[in-house]
């Protein structure tokens, strides 16, 4: 049979990223984080001084486009975007601040989705993001919607981005961010963030990011 494919969707800053890493590591699974597949794509468009409102400067970007995730011993995905390795600055403020802006256009999505579904046509894997259980894996053989409140999602960030060196965190200012960028994700035309009427959802206020992987562990034996 061929191996399962987990779909873990949900808004900003629900601990998707740690769980879904924690959870693949222990299935032995391969571990794909779509998120960093936007970001890395935004830093480009950056890079290349583009306005990531004019899909028509974005688009030709996207027909030579060399995206390269790698997965480490330690479940970490490094990411190469066109020789350039973005691993650490696509998690900075200002690609956080304009990534769903250019998750919204239909060129961005179709290519990314297309590549998302090159990567699972082998099965074995737990991917994570907000279309998943959608619109990439819709037969995907578990989905899991994870979710906490805005406050407690902008803690989670607060402390990852202190983790990572960014000191000059604002809790209210990122629960602002975080409540933003969901409204983009909830309300793009294209593959919206959206709970999957078949999906589990977890809500993860409260719970270690051990206890939220026991919970998903106990799931899947559940279930195969
Ligand atoms: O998960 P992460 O916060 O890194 O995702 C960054 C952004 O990329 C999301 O806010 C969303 O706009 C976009 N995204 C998406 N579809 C996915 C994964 C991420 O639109 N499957």
């Amino acid at each position: 049979p061929r191996k399962p494919i987990i779909a873990i969707d949900g808004p900003a800053g629900a601990g998707k990223s740690t769980v879904t890493r924690a959870f693949a590591k222990h299935l032995g699974l391969i571990y794909l984080d779509t998120g960093a597949m936007y970001r890395a794509l935004t830093w480009w468009i950056h890079y290349k001084g583009i306005d990531s409102n004019d899909e028509d400067l974005i688009k030709p970007l996207l027909n030579n486009l060399d995206l390269r995730l790698f997965l480490e011993d330690d479940y970490k995905q490094q990411v190469w975007i066109n020789g350039h390795t973005v691993t650490e600055v696509i998690r900075s403020p200002q690609i956080t601040a304009d990534v769903s802006l250019v998750a919204t256009h239909r060129s961005v999505r179709d290519a990314l989705t297309l590549q998302q579904k090159k990567v699972g046509r082998q099965g074995g894997l737990v991917a994570e993001g907000r279309d998943i259980g959608t619109a990439v894996f819709p037969y995907a053989d578990l989905k899991i919607f994870l979710t906490a409140t805005s406050r407690e999602r902008a803690q989670r960030r607060a402390n990852d981005l202190r983790a990572q060196g960014f000191d000059d965190c604002d809790l209210y200012e990122l629960e602002k961010q975080i409540i933003e960028r969901d409204n983009i994700d909830y309300s793009r035309a294209i593959a919206p963030l959206r709970q999957s009427s078949d999906a589990i959802v977890i809500i993860t206020d409260k719970l270690s990011c051990q206890q939220v992987v026991q919970v998903l562990v106990n799931v899947f034996q559940d279930q195969f």
